[in-house]
Formats: structure tokens, sequence, C-alpha cells
């Protein structure tokens, strides 16, 4: 990680690019994300306002995004979906959209989306936005319109220099093999045992918002995954990709992918749940994700802890106040979220 001393220069460096009536701040030395308030009346009460400074500091926030990873906005008048929309107009919306993403979100209005619909009670393992696909945002937004009563932070983690962390066995699984992912949606016209809620065993009329599997199968060659529609109705698709990544940009190698965060078994979901998905789904039935090295070779205990262990260890968990928003470098900065209780409105945008 950066020293705190790098970590001065950087936030040196950002106060000169930036103008206008803001404070610049590093809450967490060494880490994302950089953090801008205003004392401006103008700033704090003008959405119109917000979004020219949004625009005469874009290339300052640019800069910022890439050496810091991520970067918080908190006092701006960001009162509703419309505010979050203007104050992002620069920002180029993700062109291929969320089709086939893996969260359980629905679109708001234009770009902005759900966060998540996960139930709260589950803890988001951190990730870098849809690395299990071809094709991945290079950006994302949130914004919080309404915070929770309690927990639901958003917790980030700097990836720099993760991947050099990982010990020589793990990292070389990640590094030479690459990763394979798999998924099966059932069917909405078929009434089976995979219907059960508990199971959160999503159908691909719901996933795709589609009646059409010609919709569907277009969405999917466009996406670039390999797809197959089985007698029962229901559809898997899978697709290969590397599990590092070089950052077009800063030209860091990274760790990318999701085959942590999308294990399903006694580590990730818990004994008794993984007991429930061996009982019923055994090796007869697909479950809803399968992730493998792409050699063929399951991701050990070991692995994934290693993994977690870092991931863990480096995490910043951020607690939301209503107006608040974040801007994260998808490759240089992941993201999840904490288990929460009460009410919680985060919305997301992704860009190109
Ligand atoms: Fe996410």
């Amino acid at each position: 990680m950066a020293t705190v001393a790098a970590s001065s220069q950087r936030l040196e460096t950002a106060r000169a690019l930036f103008s206008g009536p803001v404070r610049l701040s590093e809450p967490y030395p060494g880490s994302p994300p950089l953090w801008i308030e205003t004392d401006s009346d103008t700033l704090a009460g003008d959405m119109g306002a917000v979004t020219r400074w949004m625009a005469d500091n874009y290339e300052a926030i640019e800069a910022a995004l890439l050496s810091f990873g991520a970067i918080v906005w908190r006092g701006f008048p960001v009162h509703d979906t419309d505010h979050f929309i203007s104050m992002m107009e620069r920002f180029k919306p993700y062109a291929k959209g969320y089709a086939g993403g893996t969260s359980n979100r629905k679109a708001i209005k234009g770009p902005a989306m759900e966060a998540t619909r996960t139930p709260p009670h589950v803890y988001i393992q951190l990730h870098q936005e849809m690395s299990y696909m071809p094709d991945n945002p290079c950006a994302l937004a949130f914004y919080c319109k309404q915070a929770p009563e309690s927990g639901g932070e958003t917790v980030i983690c700097d990836m720099r220099g993760l991947l050099e962390e990982i010990p020589e066995t793990t990292r070389r699984k990640f590094e030479d093999y690459g990763a394979r992912y798999v998924r099966n949606l059932r069917c909405a016209d078929l009434d089976d045992w995979r219907a059960d809620s508990e199971l959160r065993h999503a159908t691909w009329q719901y996933w795709f918002d589609s009646e059409s599997r010609e919709e569907v199968s277009a969405q999917l060659d466009e996406r670039g995954t390999h797809h197959r529609w089985k007698e029962d109705g229901s559809l898997t698709f899978w697709n290969s990709e590397p599990a590092v990544t070089r950052h077009p940009a800063t030209g860091d190698l990274l760790y990318f992918n999701q085959l942590n965060s999308q294990i399903q078994n006694a580590w990730t979901i818990g004994k008794e749940r993984a007991d429930l998905f061996d009982r019923l789904y055994g090796d007869h039935t697909d479950r809803p994700y399968a992730v493998a090295f792409d050699n063929g070779d399951p991701v050990t205990e070991e692995d994934y802890l290693a993994v977690r262990e870092l991931f863990e260890a480096r995490k910043i968990a951020f607690m939301w106040q209503a107006g608040d928003v974040m801007l994260l470098d998808n490759k240089l900065t992941a993201h999840g979220r904490h288990p929460f209780s009460g009410e919680r409105d985060v919305q997301v945008m992704l860009f190109d």
C-alpha cells in the first residue's frame, strides 16, 4: 500500500488540480477515497452550480480517481435520482448495460439502478463490478438517498499491491489459470422446488427482464458468453476470463475476478445453507452459480482464505449519510456491502 508520505503528496497534487470552494482530505491515509466537501452555500444548495463545478473539474476528477481509486462527495445537495444523474452527466454510461449481471437489481431511471436487492442480512463480499464478464465498466458511482438505521456500510478495498501479497502458490493459479464462471437460471414457467424463495435461484425472465428466448440469446451473444437452453426451459451460460488484469491507465497488474465472491459453499453462504444446497441440488441439478479456475481445478479453502484475509485486512467500511456520492475506479478499488437493518436506498450508475 502507498505510504502516508506518498499519500499526502497525492493529496497536495489533487489540491493543485481542483478549483472552487471545496475542501479535499484523505480520511484513510494511503487508502481510497479522496474526500470532497464544500463550505460554499452555492455548492451546498444549488445542483446547477454542482453540475457546473463537476464539468469545470472533470479533468481533476479523472486524475484523482486514478490516484486515489475512489472519490466521495459529502455535503452537496443531491436529494434525488435526477440530481445524481445530473451530477454524473459528464461520465459516459456503460454502453453494454447490466444484462447478464449477477446482482439482483432493477433500473430506476435512465442510467441509474438500484444498488442491489440482495437481502439485508447478507454480507456482499468485496468484488469488482462484472469482473466475471468479458466486458465490464471502467468506473461506477453510488448515491445514498437514504442511509439505513444501522450497518449497510459500503466496504471498499484498494486493489493496488493486493495481488503481490497473495501467497505464491495461490497467486500463480489466478495468474496462470484464469477463471471459469457458470450460471444457471431456471424458467419461470416451470413450477419446481427451485422456485423456493429461500434458494434465491433466479429465473432468466426476471434476470433479463424479457420473455423472449431469442432476445436473451442475442444479449448473451453480444456479451460474448456461451449459452445453452435446456429441456426444462432453464438457461445455462458460461465464460472463461483472465483472473488478473492490467489497468489501462496506470499499468498496475491487478487481481480482477469473482472466484471468491461467487463460490457458494460453507465458507461463503454458511454451513446451514450450504448443506441445504447439497441436499437439494446434489450432483444432479445445476446450481445457480458454479465457478472454478479455468483449468477445471476448484478454488480450495486455502486459496479462498488467502484472498479473503487480504480483502478483510485492507477494507474500509464507509458509513453512508443521505446525499453522499462515491465514485470508484472499478479495477483499482473493490466494493462490497455490510449487512444492515432498516430502509436503505443506495443507487448506482456504471460508466465506460
Ligand atoms: Fe457490485
